[in-house]
């Protein structure tokens, strides 16, 4: 049986998406399990450039089933207009190769509305989200109340009256927590959120018993990761975190399907660190370096535009994202990122209170009095991204990955020197 995992082992943006595109043709159906429209995986190849928020990867390829799994988050209008953008430039998907889960959950506007407020409302530092109405959504998931599902959409007269319930609910709590706030119309969401229903129809499906069928078919899974593991809700770096289990934790509850049937799973790494939004980064470059790897990789996040914040390879951080979600091997992506630096630095371990440690802390608050111990290697001067074979990289090059594959006790499979699908060197 193959089954495939693909999982950011940092705060997100990995480059998760061109490894998932390389790896589809070896698949047959591609999975997402967590996460919404907040996620932006980039996908080029053929001198095109797909961005992909919500739609699978597999989406991008014949023959390929892409699957959209019962721990995803839905926002129907995003979720259309990303369908149609797809359909423009590669043609219709039908029905049979693309499925949503009657499971996953659905956002409204007023979960946007909510998480304004909510962000708006934070003394500490913002957790920065994408402002997506991802976490009020999962909110609403967990605290059951005034959750509606793909599926309820299925059913009008029921979805009708607990919209009229729920609208009521929020526009009262907005009202009072925000003067400025336009009440929404019940009834209004509700004829918006029909029309998105019929497009959405033939797609709907009990997608875990998909997913079942499929294994004992011997049909071959990817699963797609959104966000990063030390995003992961549960084992992040709360609050800083999404709301969801972005590590490989949450393949398991966000798609039905066993742990046990992951043959491989690969965890994702930058050649060095980004973040988007608050929370403590140990070894965040708030320097010229910072500004050059930001300017030299593009590091600008690709759904909300904000600049990344970008430092050096963190292996505490990393190693920690590795251990949770139980990686087999390793893809290091953006290594041509950090051509022409004269030396390069990678943190083995942190220090705090004198002494060192290469576990990652559980509270923020100490994370963020963590300092950094650094290993300096030297760099590379020449350009890298024509290179397809290991042995044709520089030898400072071969040594950093070397290093990171050391401090994260792993095999790296893959390394990644460009954006493109062909610029790869497969290990
Ligand atoms: P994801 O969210 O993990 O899929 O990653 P993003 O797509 O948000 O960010 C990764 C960015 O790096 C995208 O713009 C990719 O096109 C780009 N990219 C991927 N691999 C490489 C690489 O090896 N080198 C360079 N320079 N860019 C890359
Ligand atoms: P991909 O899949 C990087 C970050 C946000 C914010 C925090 C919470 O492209 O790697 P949310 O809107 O999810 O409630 O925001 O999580 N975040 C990401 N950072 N890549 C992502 O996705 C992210 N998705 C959410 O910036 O700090
Ligand atoms: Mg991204």
């Amino acid at each position: 049986m193959t089954a495939t995992a693909v999982v950011g082992l940092q705060w997100g943006d990995e480059a998760k998406g061109k490894i998932v595109d390389l790896l589809t043709s070896e698949h047959d159906i591609v999975v997402r399990y967590q996460g919404g429209n907040n996620a932006g995986h980039t996908v080029k190849f053929d001198g095109q450039t797909y961005k992909l928020s919500l739609l699978p990867a597999g989406i991008l390829r014949d023959g390929i089933t892409s699957v959209v799994a019962t721990g995803v988050v839905i926002n129907p209008k995003a979720f259309l207009a990303e369908l149609d953008g797809i359909v423009s430039r590669r043609g219709p998907v039908a029905p049979e190769r693309f499925k949503v889960s009657d499971r996953a959950h659905v956002i409204f506007p007023y979960h946007l509305a909510e998480e304004a407020v909510l962000e708006n409302s934070r003394q500490a530092e913002k957790i920065g989200t994408t402002m997506r109405g991802i976490g009020t959504c999962y909110r609403e998931k967990a605290g059951r109340t005034h959750a509606i599902r793909i599926g309820d959409l299925l059913y009008p007269d029921l979805l009708r009256s607990r919209l009229h319930e729920i609208v009521a609910f929020k526009n009262q709590m907005l009202a009072a927590l925000a003067p400025e706030f336009q009440p929404f119309d019940a009834d209004a969401i509700f004829a918006e959120y029909l029309t998105y229903t019929e497009r959405l129809k033939p797609y709907i499906c009990d997608t875990t018993a998909f997913l079942h069928h499929a294994i004992a078919d011997k049909k071959r899974l990817l699963f797609e990761g959104a966000q990063g593991s030390l995003l992961d809700l549960d084992h992040g770096t709360f609050p800083y975190v999404t709301s969801s289990s972005s590590s490989g934790c949450g393949i398991h509850s966000g798609s039905g399907v066993p742990e046990r049937t992951i043959s491989r799973m690969i965890g994702i790494v930058k050649a060095y660190t980004t973040r988007v939004g608050g929370g403590p980064f140990p070894t965040e470059l708030n320097n010229e370096i910072g500004q050059h790897i930001r300017d030299v990789g593009h590091e600008y996040g690709t759904v909300t535009g904000r600049p990344r914040r970008c430092g050096w390879f963190d292996s505490v951080a990393a190693g920690y994202g590795a251990r949770i979600s139980g990686i087999d091997c390793l893809a290091v992506m953006l290594l041509d990122v950090l051509s022409g630096l004269e030396e390069l630095k990678v943190c083995e371990a942190y220090e705090i209170d004198g002494e060192r440690t290469t576990d990652f802390p559980s509270h923020v608050e100490r994370l963020a009095q963590v300092q950094p111990v650094y290993r300096t290697l030297p760099g590379w001067k020449c350009e890298i991204s024509h290179i397809r074979k290991v042995a044709d990289l520089p030898a400072n090059a071969r040594r950093y990955v070397d290093t990171i594959a050391e401090l994260l006790n792993s095999r790296v499979e893959i390394i990644s020197v460009g954006p493109d699908r062909e610029q790869t060197i497969l290990g």
